[in-house]
């Protein structure tokens, strides 16, 4: 019922008014997800119709891996709270260097855009460049003083994005641990969080445990579909996917660096809708599941059996395909839209599969702006069209 009226008005609206003025129509509170806008394409919409793509969507938070001021000044006024990216982490190491890009890059946005944090660096510890591994403090550490400087200090958090790949172990999650060798980097890293309060950020993506070892991998596990669960015996914690034992990994791995001062953050996670042919996994119905189930429980501000009281926090990887990203062809393919605005695949929000479902109650809460979710894609689908 309450679908079917939402969805007129919103059709009425599309008639009369823009893609922007839907928005302010749209009633709904706004999801509790971000989204990360990657621009390795050539074939993206202009940010003022991303822009409008993304109220309409009530999705509220974005993050960028550069701080594109085309993007940044067409979302001021918008609420739109923005993580911005530097990766370029020798020139920030100059305490002078990264003031200026602080003061050019992020400042001048500031409130109507509201940046709220910047990473430094993307996977620096994962990777195989010493140099930049031994920069990245000092890089974060220069923009954190910037920020001082220029009194930002309580208003931007500094941070870096890791992959799950700094974990030596992560199951089960109790044992979690970071990797011996880079614990070097890791500890003074950690002090740092501790000491200016920003969180630790982690890009978690269990469809490449999934794709490495589809035969002794549960799908459903890794999906969010109904699964028995995996208990820890440390704690008997039930784990019923993956994702959420991967951050309690994390929290574990902190705690025995001496860490139990610091909130850890998906920057990203998703699922590609395509893969080549030795991508196991990589299509649209594992993709709908895995982030349209994941939404649904961000939502209903689910936490982790170690927190259940923290609601999960994370960025969806990503808005668009990618045409222009290197790699295997599941890089390409990770976005909820086609660079023309139409959906890759509808989240499973089809009311069909979504009320029917014994836990509805669950959700109840949430049902509101998962509905507002699939009226947004319908009619940003139509406003792209028009
Ligand atoms: C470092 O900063 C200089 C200007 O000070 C700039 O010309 C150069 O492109 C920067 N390096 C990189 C890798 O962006
Ligand atoms: C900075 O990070 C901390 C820890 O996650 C968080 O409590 C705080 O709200 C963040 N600040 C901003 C401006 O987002
Ligand atoms: C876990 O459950 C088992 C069996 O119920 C119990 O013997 C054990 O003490 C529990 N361990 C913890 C850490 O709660």
């Amino acid at each position: 019922m309450e679908l079917c009226a939402i969805f007129f008005f919103s059709a009425f609206t599309l008639l009369f008014f823009s893609a922007n003025d839907v928005v302010s129509a749209a009633t709904a509170p706004p999801l509790k997800f971000g989204i990360n806008y990657g621009q390795i394409a050539n074939n993206l919409p202009h940010p003022t119709q991303v822009s409008g793509l993304l109220q309409a969507l009530s999705v509220n938070r974005v993050k960028l891996y550069d701080a594109d001021p085309a993007v940044l000044t067409a979302f001021a006024g918008t609420g739109v709270e923005f993580i911005v990216g530097n990766e370029d982490l020798h020139n920030l190491t100059d305490a002078r260097k990264a003031r200026v890009w602080v003061a050019q890059h992020v400042q001048p946005f500031l409130p109507a855009t509201r940046i709220t944090c910047v990473t430094v660096g993307n996977e620096v510890l994962s990777g195989k460049d010493t140099a930049a591994m031994q920069s990245l403090l000092p890089a974060m550490q220069s923009v954190h003083q910037a920020l001082v400087d220029l009194g930002l200090a309580g208003k931007v958090n500094v941070s870096t994005a890791h992959s799950v790949n700094i974990l030596a172990t992560s199951y089960p999650p109790s044992a979690g641990a970071f990797r011996e060798d880079l614990a070097q980097y890791i500890q003074p890293l950690l002090n740092f969080h501790g000491e200016v309060g920003s969180p630790f950020l982690i890009n978690a993506y269990p469809f490449f445990a999934y794709k490495a070892s589809p035969g002794s991998v549960s799908l459903p596990y890794v999906l969010f579909e109904p699964n028995p669960g995996v208990r820890d015996p440390a704690t008997n914690l039930t784990y019923d996917n993956m994702l959420y034992a991967q951050i309690d990994a994390v929290y574990a791995a902190m705690k025995a660096m001496g860490h139990a001062d610091i909130t850890v953050r998906i920057s990203e996670t998703g699922w590609p809708s395509r893969g080549d042919a030795d991508e196991v996994g990589a299509n649209v119905p594992n993709a709908a599941a895995y982030n349209g189930n994941l939404i649904k429980r961000i939502a209903a501000g689910e936490g982790t059996p170690l927190k259940p009281d923290v609601p999960v926090d994370v960025f969806v990887f990503a808005l668009f395909n990618e045409d222009m990203k290197p790699g295997p062809a599941s890089e390409k393919n990770y976005g909820l839209f086609y660079p023309n605005g139409t959906p890759v695949y509808n989240i499973g929000f089809d009311g069909a599969s979504f009320s029917p479902s014994p836990t509805t109650s669950t959700f109840s809460s949430s049902s509101r702006p998962t509905s507002t979710f699939l009226m947004g894609v319908v009619v940003l689908l139509a406003a792209f069209f028009l």
